[in-house]
């Protein structure tokens, strides 16, 4: 029977229909958020405190978080909620007076990037970063056309949705949008970078015979919701020039590989020696303090800023800049970037056994600390198994340890576990793993 691909927000989810309700609490819930209501797990897990890796819930038993990178430097890093509590005493306000803790702040995260894009605008999500993104290219390049990969994600607004078709629960991309299959072996065979590159020349052509030609090539650097794909590094390249070529400006989306999580670099483009036109970025950025950005050249901005002002009450008030210095100061205090190459090589090397050992695993890819391991079918190393991965997935949090799912079809465990991950913890994962494929 041919697989249907899985919206991202039903991958390891609760499912009242289904799973059944038994619970008091999740009967509120269910009540209080109706069909918006999303919760991970068969049965979904009421969590009360968390530190480190660590999350308790609320019988008291402790889960090993691997994937979580809202609290990237580890939950309630305590210089996190100290500079948060310290700057909420003393001032918290709008955006709109001078303030010499954020321009430090937006200094510091600017000399972590490459010098030509200089103007950051702050935002509160990831989604509004995104929205603004495609505004300000659209009306710098005067097109509308946007090429994404077949399964990306990229948040939540009315047109960044549209350009998210991991979200679709049903019906097909718009016209000004074109989809291009994420840069596997699978679609484009060993040279990844000349498949993809010529994917997105493609891509452009058919926008633009439709009337729509491409203002935007954007793919979020580590291609978590289509699968994770990470090498060769540079394979990137080829497209971005294909995308510049045909006119489009090029956005990386950091939210997911940003803030040092590939290990090898701070930012997930670097890895592909390319700069974009306009990086955005979110979820680690505060440690789990809501805020977002994003950056740019100062032309592109201006040209946007012509026709309409942008204006955001909370995005980067004092409040942030705290939040968000304590990260960029624990990241390298911590050495959590080298971290993350330590400890990803680790698991990486350890999970390998584990496609050595049982056929229906049939990779391991990543970078640092965030992997994927794809799962197939026993017999048959080229189907997709997302029915192992949910029910590993559920067996996984069973043994109190927390994953999720990507992929297409939700065939592909995702590994995001916090950047302050030790190799004894890594250990506690993959063996739960294995005992959990031994009776799966
Ligand atoms: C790659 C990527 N971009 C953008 C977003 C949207 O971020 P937010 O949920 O903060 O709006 C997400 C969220 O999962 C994401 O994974």
């Amino acid at each position: 029977m041919a697989l249907k691909s899985r919206p991202i927000l039903d991958m390891n989810a609760f499912n009242a229909a289904s799973d059944g309700c038994c619970d008091p609490l999740l009967d509120r819930r269910l009540k209080n958020c109706g069909a918006a209501s999303v919760l991970y797990y068969r049965r979904p897990i009421e969590m009360v405190r968390a530190q480190g890796v660590w999350m308790e819930a609320a019988d008291g038993s402790q889960y090993l978080d691997f994937y979580n990178n809202v609290s990237s430097v580890g939950h309630c890093h305590p210089q996190v909620v100290s500079a948060i509590s310290a700057q909420a005493a003393q001032l918290n306000t709008n955006t709109r007076y001078l303030d010499r803790r954020v321009e430090s702040y937006l200094e510091r995260l600017k000399a972590t990037l490459p010098t030509e894009l200089s103007n950051v605008v702050m935002c509160c999500t990831g989604s509004e970063a995104n929205d603004l993104a495609l505004r300000i290219a659209i009306k710098a390049t005067g097109r509308s056309g946007v090429i994404v990969t077949e399964t990306a994600y990229h948040g939540n607004t009315l047109a960044v949705m549209e350009i998210s078709p991991a979200s679709y629960k049903q019906g097909e991309p718009s016209e000004h949008v074109h989809t291009i299959p994420a840069p596997s072996r699978v679609a484009y065979g060993n040279d990844i970078e000349v498949g993809f590159a010529q994917a997105v020349e493609r891509a452009a052509q058919t926008l633009k015979r439709r009337g729509h030609p491409p203002a935007v090539f954007i793919c979020d650097s580590i291609f978590s919701s289509d699968g994770v794909f990470t090498n060769p590094t540079k394979f990137l390249a080829g497209a971005v020039a294909a995308a510049r070529n045909a006119g489009s400006l090029y956005i990386a989306d950091e939210v997911q590989p940003g803030f040092a999580r590939t290990g090898d670099t701070f930012w997930g483009f670097e890895r592909h020696g390319v700069i974009p036109d306009i990086v955005t970025m979110g979820k680690p950025m505060g440690n789990g303090f809501p805020m977002a950005a994003l950056v740019t050249h100062p032309e592109l901005l201006a040209i946007f800023c012509r026709d309409v002002g942008y204006f955001n009450t909370f995005a980067g008030n004092a409040l942030a800049a705290a939040a968000g210095m304590a990260v960029l100061d624990v990241i390298e205090s911590e050495g959590l970037q080298q971290n993350a190459t330590r400890v990803g090589a680790h698991l990486l090397a350890r999970l390998g056994k584990i496609v050595t050992d049982d056929p229906r695993v049939v990779e391991v890819r990543g970078a640092g600390l965030f992997l994927g391991i794809d799962l197939c079918q026993p017999d048959d190393p080229g189907s997709p198994n997302p029915a192992l991965a949910a029910e590993l997935i559920n067996a996984l949090r069973d043994r109190h340890v927390l994953i999720g799912a990507t992929g297409c079809y939700g065939q592909t465990l995702k590994v995001r576990p916090p950047l302050c991950l030790t190799t004894t913890e890594a250990d506690l994962f993959v063996d739960a793993l294995s005992d959990s494929l031994a009776v799966t």
